[in-house]
């Protein structure tokens, strides 16, 4: 096993490893991987859905999206589609995976389907390392608060998309968490907010709660916390989503006519309520 860090601040590129071995000892790697570089890369790897469905199953119980219908053979597996012409790219800007559930995603297993010739690469940045690296004061003022996170409404999901269709569920979730949460796995702390679902502070006014998101989020997305991958055909991403915020970047511009198209097979492990 050869492994290759993308940063210094997380994620791995994992050679010899076969994703298809889901013998304990496998699993067992897999998972010291993810828990000691948040995010791991590994490249060719030819899974088919079934295969991606068991690998996925060995890390915990699967579970469904919110709002996007899931594939019909395999109701776990949500197809991501950037088509040449959507005007919305999915998974563009910094966030954590369905932050707004109560029990919000652990793991997410990726697999790159069709890639574009350029572009569409996928950033990450380590919420441990934030937490770990956070101005003093700002960590006293977040010390035992909560924010809300709430899922913007259902047609963000369901109407703003031309290639990924609605399960036909329109409720909205919000819930309370921490801002500051533990990974039981690592043990470690993490900052738990996020542009893309987070609303505000609990307990405090709106300009006071509005201006310290605003500069965790600046800090979140500090360059030196992250690492960036990119994709090739049948790759395959694991990573940590309770320690761990990412950022899809849709360079390959749909709207400037290029042609360029993106799919990927998305599978998510439920979490626990986050602590
Ligand atoms: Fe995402």
């Amino acid at each position: 096993m050869e492994i290759e860090l993308l940063s210094g601040a997380l994620g791995a590129e994992i050679k010899g490893v076969d994703l298809k071995d889901t013998s304990s000892e496998n699993i067992e790697k897999i998972k010291n991987l993810l828990f000691e570089h948040k995010v791991i890369f590994f490249r060719n790897q030819d899974i088919n859905q079934k295969e991606q469905v068991n690998l996925s199953k060995c890390l915990g119980p699967l579970e469904t999206h919110a709002y996007v219908k899931g594939l019909s053979k395999f109701p776990e597996i949500v197809r991501i589609i950037k088509d040449p012409f959507e005007q919305n790219a999915w998974g563009e800007g910094w966030h954590s995976d369905v932050s707004y559930n109560k029990e919000p995603t652990m793991f997410v297993v990726l697999k790159s389907v069709e890639i574009p010739p350029i572009g569409g690469d996928t950033m990450f940045s380590n919420m441990e390392l934030a937490y770990e690296t956070l101005d003093k004061k700002l960590k006293i003022k977040i010390e035992g608060k909560k924010a809300i996170h709430d899922s913007r409404g259902s047609e963000f999901f369901t109407e703003d998309y031309n290639s990924m269709k609605s399960n036909g569920n329109f409720d909205l979730y919000r819930n309370e968490h921490p801002i500051i949460r533990t990974n039981p796995d690592s043990g470690k702390k993490a900052l738990y907010v996020n542009t893309m679902y987070t609303r505000e502070i609990v307990g405090l006014d709106r300009k006071e709660s509005d201006s310290i998101l605003n500069e965790l989020y600046k800090h979140q997305e500090r360059l030196d916390l992250t690492c960036r991958f990119k994709w090739t055909k049948n790759a395959v991403a694991i990573w940590d989503n309770r320690s761990v915020i990412h950022y899809a970047i849709a360079d390959f511009y749909p709207k400037r006519g290029l042609g360029h198209k993106r799919v990927m097979d998305r599978i998510a492990i439920r979490g626990e309520q986050p602590f």
